[in-house]
Parts: C-alpha cells; structure tokens; sequence
C-alpha cells in the first residue's frame, strides 16, 4: 500500500478497491502490472493461458496481502473470454478496468510468413481486445463507469521489416481504440492506447538478433505508466500515450 506521503498518493488512492482485469499477466509487462494495481490496492484478475504460471503470480500477490485471483484464460477464444468476465463478476460483482495486454509477436518476411502465425498474431493481439471489450462493457455500462487500457506498441505507427503481421494488428488495434473510445466516451467510460518501445521481458526469448536488452524500457516502466493513467481524476481522458526508451527506437 502507498502511504499518504507518496507524492502520487492521491493519484493511486482512487485505485484502492478497484477491480482489475488483466491479460497477460503471468509474464512481462502484464505481471509488473498486476503487481503495481496490487500495490495500490486494487484487486486484481489475472489472465493468461498457461495455469502454472498464472497461478503462481496470483499466490505471490496474495503473500503480500493483495486480493488477486487467477482465470486461465486464452484470450483469442469467445467462451473463454466470457467465462473470465463472468468469474470476475461471480467473484467481485464488478469491472471497473480493463487492460487488454495480451499478445504474441511472430517475425518474418512477408513471403516467408506462415499463416497460421498471421491467425495468431492478428488473434491475440487485435481480436482479443475486441472480445474482452465486448464482454467486459455490459457490466461497465450498467454501472455507468469504467476504463479500459489497450497496451500496443510504437509498431502501431512504425513500419518495422519483418513485422507485417505484428505492425498491422498494432496499427488495427489502434483504430479498434479509437472507435471504442468514442463509441463509450457518452457513458462515462475512457479507453487509452499505451504505445511502448522496447521493453526487457520474455516477449524477446527466441528473436533472432533483439536490440539491445540494456537499452529496453523496464516492464515495470509501461506498469506505472498504465497505473497512473488508471488513477487520473475523472473529467480528463488520456487518449494516447507513447512509452519510449531514451534513446527511442533501438
Ligand atoms: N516487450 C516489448 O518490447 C513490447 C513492446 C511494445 C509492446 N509490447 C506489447 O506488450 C504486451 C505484453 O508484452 P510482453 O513483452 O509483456 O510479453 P511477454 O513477456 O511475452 O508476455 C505475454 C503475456 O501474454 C500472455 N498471452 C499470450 N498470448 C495469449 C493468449 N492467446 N491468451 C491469453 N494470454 C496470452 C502470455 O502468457 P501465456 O503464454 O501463458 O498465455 C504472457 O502472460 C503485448 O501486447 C506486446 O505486443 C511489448
């Protein structure tokens, strides 16, 4: 918990209590989310597909006094995306964020790309949000409040060689956000894309020639970016948010 000398004690105060659906967050930028929402009091929901793993961030958070619960999850998938909705409403009677940061980067020529690793970059990292978005709404809209947190990547703007497929789902994500905010922005529900650069963590296990890991952003950088977007007074939006490395794109 923070205390009331925190400089952003206010900020994350209006956190306490609040539940968190994230996806993703056995690994990376989604577990150092989890763990900063914890820390501010939130109770959060983990999703992600592997149970082990999840289960194990989930007990972690609860050691330190957190409310966390675990949902495996695979976010591609309509019956499982309802499912992880309906537990948080079984378990906590509502949602009040959701961040949508779930996703898989495969890399290639264009010519050399198979399609099945098209159907699962597009799947995890653009269908997703749609399907979490889509269930996650009715509860928000019904409670008349709500954020939702789409975590993308600077390759939604930027075209990077052999990343078709990771480029265009971002750049569709992006678009996918910007519908959604000003389809929901009259309910009183805001919806931020959070662009990130590099980031250190498991995503770049098994990339043939990565930047320069030393360089990355920390996954817990893009947390506390997405934390205090999440604990912004309400009567103000942020829309767009672009995390960079300092020496920018490596
Ligand atoms: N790392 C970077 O440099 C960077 C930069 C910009 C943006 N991003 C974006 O940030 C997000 C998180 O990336 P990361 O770097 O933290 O990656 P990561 O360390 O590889 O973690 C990815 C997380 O997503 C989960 N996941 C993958 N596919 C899933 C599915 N179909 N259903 C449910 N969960 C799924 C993984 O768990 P399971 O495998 O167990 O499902 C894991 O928890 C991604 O959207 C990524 O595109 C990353």
């Amino acid at each position: 918990m923070v205390s009331p000398s925190h400089p952003n004690a206010t900020e994350i105060g209006r956190l306490n209590g609040k539940v968190v659906v994230i996806t993703g967050a056995s690994k990376g930028i989604g577990k150092s989310t989890a763990t900063a929402f914890a820390a501010a009091g939130a109770k959060v929901v983990l999703a992600a597909r592997t149970r082990e793993t999840l289960e194990q961030v989930a007990a972690d958070l609860r050691k330190s006094g957190a409310e966390a619960l675990a949902v495996p999850t695979d976010v591609t998938s309509t019956d499982a995306v309802k499912r992880l909705i309906q537990r948080t409403l079984d378990t906590y009677q509502h949602v009040d964020i959701l961040v949508n940061n779930a996703g898989v980067g495969y890399f290639g020529p264009v010519v050399d790309f198979a399609p099945d690793d098209w159907d699962m970059v597009l799947n995890s990292n653009l269908k997703a949000i749609y399907l979490c978005a889509k269930y996650a709404l009715p509860p928000m809209l019904a409670q008349g409040s709500g954020q939702i947190i789409n975590v993308l990547s600077i390759a939604a703007k930027v075209a990077f060689e052999a990343s078709a497929a990771y480029c265009a789902a971002k750049a569709g994500a992006l678009a996918l956000t910007k519908v959604l905010a000003s389809e929901v922005r009259q309910q009183n529900i805001r919806v931020t894309a959070v662009l990130p650069g590099s980031v250190r963590t498991p995503f770049w296990d098994g990339v043939p020639e990565p930047p320069d890991f030393e360089q990355m952003l920390k996954p817990e950088h893009v947390a506390e970016t997405i934390v205090s977007v999440c604990g912004q007074p309400s009567g103000m939006v942020t829309e767009e948010i672009v995390v960079m490395p300092p020496l920018g794109i490596l």
